[in-house]
């Protein structure tokens, strides 16, 4: 038998992965959580993990995995495993796959493109039988700020570069990428905030980028753009905005409207005044899923390959935490 791995994931249907990994990775036994993210069996088989497959994964059960090789990152971010307070000295790799890619891209077009096309006032109209002409701007009247220009952000970018946006991008370490005028660093933050009507957010949760985005970063968004306001577009995650300062915005006019994905808890509680807000669409953490069906067969390629000597692909950075 090969070494065995243990897949862990909390609130996902963990046996959606088991399917998948298990014909790819036949001759290795294959141990799953609950969808609790508890394991139920004996100390003794999870002696013997090699590697976790991991989403959101709960102390006591890395704890109990001292032969552990490699953590295995079921979705793009790792800010679920560098929430733990230990972790075992081992690489932590993430996904990076075009499916996954593709979907966010698409997530992040059609929210842009939504407000471009002044999606919310048409919607409005057509609810209270009303035919009226309001011109949208063109697309390269209209400036988007990406936050983050990875993986994501850079397919994004290159999309809406397509579509004849002026895009801009603001990130840790300086970056070139054709159509798109670069920001870096805290020193530049505000010049790239200035011209931005729509600040597109794809950053991973760090100690950085926690809370980065709050009333007074939402005030030094372009205020005298095509959309009436500046828009807030986040599916990076929750923790990288203050959910109450996006509310006092959209009430004060800071921002004219908002599409967001990922939220400080989740489920966004049913109380949230965001609900009720005007030009504010809300989906359930949905932008990019991660589907077994299209991202198990690189998890089992890197394991084969980690055990001909090769190095892993997508390895996580501790320090930078992303
Ligand atoms: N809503 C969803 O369904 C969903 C799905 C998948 C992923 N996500 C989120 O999307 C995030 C981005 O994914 P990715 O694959 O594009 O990540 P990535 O390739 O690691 O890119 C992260 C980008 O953020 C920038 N960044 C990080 N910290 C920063 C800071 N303090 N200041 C300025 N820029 C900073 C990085 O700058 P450098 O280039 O200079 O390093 C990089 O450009 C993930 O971490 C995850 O949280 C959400």
């Amino acid at each position: 038998m090969k070494p065995a791995l243990l897949v862990a994931t909390k609130g996902w249907d963990v046996e959606s992965w088991a399917r998948r990994i298990r014909p790819l990775l036949p001759d290795r036994p294959i141990l799953c959580t609950d969808r609790a993210g508890i394991y139920h069996g004996a100390d003794a088989d999870l002696a013997e993990i090699h590697y976790i497959l991991a989403w959101k994964p709960l102390q006591e059960t890395l704890d109990r995995l001292p032969s552990l090789r490699v953590i295995f990152s079921l979705g793009a971010g790792v800010d679920h495993i560098f929430a733990l307070t230990r972790l075992p000295d081992v690489p932590i790799v993430r996904i990076v796959d075009p499916d996954l890619t593709a979907r966010m891209t698409e997530y992040v077009v059609w929210q842009v493109l939504h407000h471009q096309r002044l999606g919310p006032a048409y919607s409005a109209h057509q609810r209270e039988r009303v035919w009226r002409d309001i011109d949208p701007p063109a697309a390269h009247q209209v400036s988007v700020g990406i936050m983050g220009l990875g993986v994501m952000g850079g397919s994004a970018a290159r999309i809406l570069v397509r579509l004849g946006f002026k895009v801009r991008s603001w990130t840790r370490s300086p970056k070139r990428m054709a159509g798109v005028e670069s920001f870096h660093g805290a020193e530049r933050f505000d010049a790239f905030l200035a011209g931005t009507d729509i600040l597109v957010a794809l950053l991973p949760l760090t100690p950085d980028t926690r809370g980065l985005i709050d009333l007074p970063l939402l005030r030094k968004l372009r205020r005298d753009g095509p959309l009436g306001g500046p828009i807030l577009i986040n599916a990076g995650r929750g923790g990288s905005h203050v959910e109450a300062d996006i509310v006092a915005a959209l009430r004060d006019g800071t921002l004219a409207g908002a599409s967001l994905d990922v939220f400080q808890t989740e489920p966004l509680p049913a109380d949230s005044p965001l609900w009720d807000l005007g030009n504010v669409v809300i989906t359930p953490h949905v932008a990019a899923v991660s589907d077994p069906v299209a991202l198990a067969g690189q998890i089992a390629g890197q394991i084969e390959a980690f055990e001909r000597g090769e190095k892993l692909k997508n390895r996580v950075d501790p320090r930078r935490g992303y």
